[in-house]
């Protein structure tokens, strides 16, 4: 197996021209930039879809924009991107294709995977979820004993669970239902137990969402939950199950009924899937108006990503900020900021979606890469983190990009808190780039502790106002901008090897703490002396 230090497919000189450029930006600073040149916000910022981009608090110039496109055009980026969209099969180590943009296109855009085209069954898809959420909030649906529905589990884990935990949340305000929505992930009984506890087993359902249905967290969950339905007197579980997958054999034989079964596709990657069934609770939540909205606003950035010349593509531009960090600045780390409460799942959100995707180190002809991929990504809420995190971005040691996010109307009636969050928000991006030096060293021994370097990059996103529409944009060009990193890195970003091995193992760990089990499974002398240590301690319970 070869190695490759730089993507195999870049030109040379394009890599190299960046290189050499970034020998130069480092000579000036973010402040420099900005005095240099006072139209710098106008020319690193762009509006769509109601969300404005300000990515001039970057260590970029126009050169450096130029460079970056050169090298992207070197790879042929415009002719991947079709390629996505036209549905072939690029996840080559899965055999699938990857056509989440499907689920959001309007009913007469044709979308087609490996030649069939797909829209229709996507908007048949899309009329079950219609009908079953208008019997659910009708009060039409019921369970075992004719109560209609209360309260709603989805039990799902990663891309089952995540996405569509963060836009129930996140899109509260526009709900019109109050039915209880809980989320179930962990494999730990007490993230189930605590919730059960509060349910009336009559008027609860649970959604089993697995794409795959073998996902041992989730049917451990599903059994549970069919467990505590029979102990608490029912005797027809399947009124109170649901199932969305693309294992509809594996639902049935658990006991959900066909009509309760919500098809997800084999081209459907788990954290891509929340624009499918699997976005059931969202719409439970909303409303399938505005789950529609929601759709409609991804499908707008798909637009604008397919459309959009380089210069003015937002996906395109914000991956290449973040590889020019990450492959010529050594950057390892970025971090996400949303100002909003509700959006506070978003970190963990594109963590799982960029992490998981772009978090590998063979290249498309299976070699060795020898670059940084996938960033470590993390955060929190605005003011939250602030008070906890920000000592290490403003006086720490290490070069983390950051992406702030806030909204510009409040969806609350305390318009003055939300100006404060707003007002911090901008803040945070100001004190990063300027930073402050104490004015008269000498009169303060503490002087050097209080100075703060600056030069600290980040993107802030505007939201016009937190909504359906909105927040699918935004999601969809993060979604985009990994795809952009992964094609300039050369890699597969819908294929997940790396988190099978650990679930093997698991798996056969989880026969040995059970002292009868004999697998011959050898391990570790660690590993080893932690299960025997386990096995010790719960004989003497
Ligand atoms: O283990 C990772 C993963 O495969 C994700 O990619 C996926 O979203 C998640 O597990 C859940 O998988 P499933 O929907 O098949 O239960």
């Amino acid at each position: 197996m070869s190695t490759h230090k730089i993507p195999r497919h870049v030109s040379v000189s394009c890599w190299q021209a960046l290189i050499d450029h970034k020998k130069d930006i480092s000579r000036t600073s973010l402040q420099e930039m900005f005095i240099q040149n006072p139209g710098r916000a106008k020319s690193f910022s762009a509006e769509n879809n109601k969300l404005y981009v300000d990515y001039s608090k970057h260590y970029i110039t126009e050169e450096t924009i130029q460079l970056l496109i050169s090298m992207a055009q070197s790879t042929d980026l415009n002719g991947a991107i079709q390629k996505l969209f036209s549905g072939a099969t690029i996840n080559w180590t899965e055999n699938k294709a990857a056509m989440h943009m499907a689920l959001r296109a309007p009913a007469d855009k044709t979308y087609s995977v490996e030649g069939e085209d797909v829209s229709k069954q996507v908007h048949d898809e899309l009329q079950h979820m219609q009908d079953f959420v208008t019997a659910l909030h009708s009060g039409e649906f019921r369970g075992h004993t004719d109560k209609p529905i209360e309260t709603v589990f989805n039990l799902g884990i990663d891309g089952s669970d995540l996405g569509a935990k963060l836009v129930t949340a996140a899109l509260s305000n526009f709900a019109v239902s109050d039915i209880d929505i809980h989320f179930v992930s962990n494999v730990d009984i007490n993230d189930m137990n605590s919730a059960l506890e509060k349910s009336d087993a009559e008027t609860t359902l649970f959604i089993i969402s697995s794409k795959s249905f073998t996902t041992k967290e989730t049917l451990f969950n599903a059994e549970t939950a069919i467990k505590w339905l029979r102990e608490h007197g029912c005797k027809s579980p399947d009124k109170h199950l649901l199932a969305v997958t693309a294992n509809h054999d594996a639902a049935k034989a658990l006991g959900v009924k066909d009509e309760n079964i919500f098809h997800i596709w084999e081209w459907v990657g788990g954290r891509y899937s929340l624009w499918s069934a699997i976005g059931l609770p969202i719409a439970i939540r909303i409303g399938m108006d505005h789950f529609r909205d929601f759709l409609s606003g991804a499908s707008a950035m798909d637009q604008h990503f397919c459309e959009q010349t380089m210069e003015n593509n937002l996906p395109v531009i914000l991956a290449l900020i973040d590889i020019w960090y990450i492959n010529f600045f050594h950057a390892e780390t970025m971090a996400i900021f949303p100002y909003d409460h509700s959006l506070n799942m978003l970190p963990a959100y594109i963590g799982q979606l960029i992490m998981e995707s772009n978090g590998k180190q063979i290249d498309k002809e299976g070699n060795q890469i020898k670059y940084n991929t996938s960033p470590v990504i993390w955060g929190g809420t605005g003011n939250n983190a602030q008070h906890a995190y920000f000592q290490c971005l403003h006086q720490g040691t290490h070069l983390v990009p950051v992406d702030f996010i806030v909204s510009l109307i409040s969806n609350s009636e305390n318009k003055s808190q939300h100006q404060e969050l707003l007002a911090n928000c901008l803040a945070q991006g100001e004190a990063l780039m300027h930073g402050h030096t104490e004015v008269d060293r000498a009169e303060t021994e503490w002087a050097a502790y209080k100075n703060i370097p600056g030069n600290r990059p980040s993107t802030t996103i505007l939201l016009d106002e937190l909504s359906p529409a909105t927040l699918g944009s935004l999601l969809c060009l993060y979604e985009h901008r990994c795809f952009v990193q992964a094609h300039i890195w050369n890699i597969n970003p819908f294929d997940q090897w790396g988190v099978e091995l650990g679930k093997n193992i698991a798996k056969q760990i989880s026969e040995e703490l059970n002292e009868a089990t004999d697998n011959n499974v050898t391990h570790d002398s660690s590993t080893e002396r932690l299960i025997s240590y386990y096995r010790k301690k719960n004989e003497s319970c």
